[in-house]
């Protein structure tokens, strides 16, 4: 079994971003910009948003975090969108998930810039995600195919099951392994006897937030778990959602939680804010 390293891979690519942004700098004098929407006190929007922002300052980029309360309207959101699409300074715009009831979310994605969708949220990048058009790709997806591709794990023909069907990760996670060429299900919180999936996959994709969903009686001998999970157990710790005690011996490679995906997610949004930076700077 072997340990997909997340933290060893997101340092790497970190560090690449870190001398391009140097380049950057150097040849263009311009320094890209994440600016980021956080609405409300959700403790996880407030931790992924610093983590966001402190990996920010680690490679050199200018980053702003415009806070606003819980009560806060559409149009006051709608509003300081548009300043940011109209900012040469910021090259990507992220809208930290979820937002409160009263915001209606997908008209707030739409409105954002397609080149400064640096999350991949907006229909425009959607579409061409699955066309297979170059675009922006959601983070944490795309943080799942460098790790497959560092590992030299080949997704031709591969029988892959995506547990989760959210906009951020099940969606896009399908379209991408689709795109690689592998043969894709997608199941969700209504698909029927989902060990009878799972007992096929030779890669299992979960991401839904359910501890020990993904339990060793579900995982065929030598597959490959790709736990997109983060959840906080009762004793304190972060866990995915597999198993991991019981089901990482039975497989051929395996990411842990913490330390696989997650820092691939924060790397992508840096490699994403990077190459909008890079495109803005050829107009
Ligand atoms: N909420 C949970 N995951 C994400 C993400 O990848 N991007 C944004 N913007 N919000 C999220």
């Amino acid at each position: 079994m072997i340990i997909l390293d997340g933290k060893k891979l997101s340092k790497k690519i970190e560090d690449s971003v870190k001398s391009d942004v140097l380049v950057l700098k150097e040849q263009t004098g311009r320094t890209p910009g994440l600016a980021v929407v956080l609405v409300g006190n959700d403790e996880a929007s407030q931790a992924y948003v610093n983590m966001k922002k402190k990996a920010c300052d680690r490679v050199g980029f200018y980053s702003i975090t415009h806070e606003m309360p819980e009560t806060i309207s559409q149009d006051a959101i709608e509003q300081t969108i548009t300043m940011m699409n109209d900012n040469p300074n910021i090259d990507g715009i992220l809208i930290q998930l979820p937002l409160p009831p009263q915001i209606n979310t997908n008209r707030l994605l739409e409105l954002v810039s397609p080149a400064k969708d640096v999350d991949g949220f907006h229909p425009y990048n959607v579409g061409r995600l699955t066309t297979g058009l170059d675009g922006f790709v959601p983070c944490t997806p795309l943080g799942v195919m460098e790790l497959f591709k560092e590992y030299n794990i080949d997704l031709k023909g591969k029988n892959c099951v995506v547990v989760g069907a959210s906009n951020i990760v099940g969606k896009p996670m399908a379209s991408l392994l689709l795109n690689a060429d592998a043969t894709v299900e997608i199941t969700h919180i209504y698909t029927k006897n989902l060990k009878e999936h799972t007992l096929k996959a030779d890669i299992i994709l979960v991401g839904v937030g359910v501890i020990n969903l993904i339990k060793e009686d579900m995982v065929k001998d030598d597959a490959i778990i790709i736990d997109i999970g983060i959840n906080r157990a009762p004793n304190g710790k972060l866990v995915g959602d597999v198993d991991y005690e019981n089901v990482a011996s039975k497989c051929s490679y395996i990411t842990p939680v913490p330390g696989g995906v997650g820092p691939m997610t924060i790397s992508m949004l840096l490699a994403n804010t990077l190459k909008s930076a890079k495109l803005s700077k050829k107009d």
